[in-house]
């Protein structure tokens, strides 16, 4: 069976996330979206919060888990037996630091890395932009699935003074 990983933070997951999520899971039997659990950083939402998210819009592709990890990639990819790292290249400005990043996990590991190139309709799409144009009551409807729009309002429901 060929299984990849689609790592990430995912706080939250948006729709350029999800593109390559559909897209891991045409090229491979079964993807494991690994949210990383970041023990310097809080979020806006927790780990289990990210999962639920994740699990609630990826429920309709049969092949897709949601699990996460604490710690290196590599060290997960080991210990699941998956050879396959798959992320989304927005612009040419992520490049620099995934090829690094690529380069690294394949040095310490062997894993590899496959590329999708992303949907241009998401390329100036992340999660930091999302949460602070939110924050801000900003509309981000088009950009996040209908779980997360949810989700985002209720934990902004107060915002910060303007
Ligand atoms: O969504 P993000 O924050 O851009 O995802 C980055 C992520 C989680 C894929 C990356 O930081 C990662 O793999 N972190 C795990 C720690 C690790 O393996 N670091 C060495 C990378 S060469």
């Amino acid at each position: 069976m060929r299984r990849c990983v689609c790592p990430g933070s995912f706080d939250p997951v948006t729709n350029g996330h999800l593109d390559v999520i559909e897209r891991a899971s045409r090229l491979y039997d079964e993807v494991i979206v690994g949210v990383l659990v970041n023990t310097s950083k809080s979020g806006l939402f927790t780990v289990e919060e990210r999962m639920d998210m994740l699990r609630e819009v990826t429920a309709g592709l049969g092949n897709v888990l949601v699990d996460s990890f604490r710690g290196l990639l590599v060290d997960y990819c080991r210990d699941q037996g998956i050879p396959v790292v798959v992320k989304g290249l927005r612009a040419v400005s992520d490049f620099d630091y995934e090829l690094q990043m690529s380069q690294m996990n394949n040095r310490l590991s062997g894993v590899e890395t496959l590329f999708v190139a992303t949907n241009p309709e998401y390329s100036f799409l992340s999660s930091s932009l999302v949460r602070e144009v939110a924050t801000w009551g900003g509309d981000v409807s088009a950009l996040v699935p209908e779980p997360v729009l949810l989700r985002l309002t209720t934990r902004l429901d107060t915002p910060p003074d303007r």
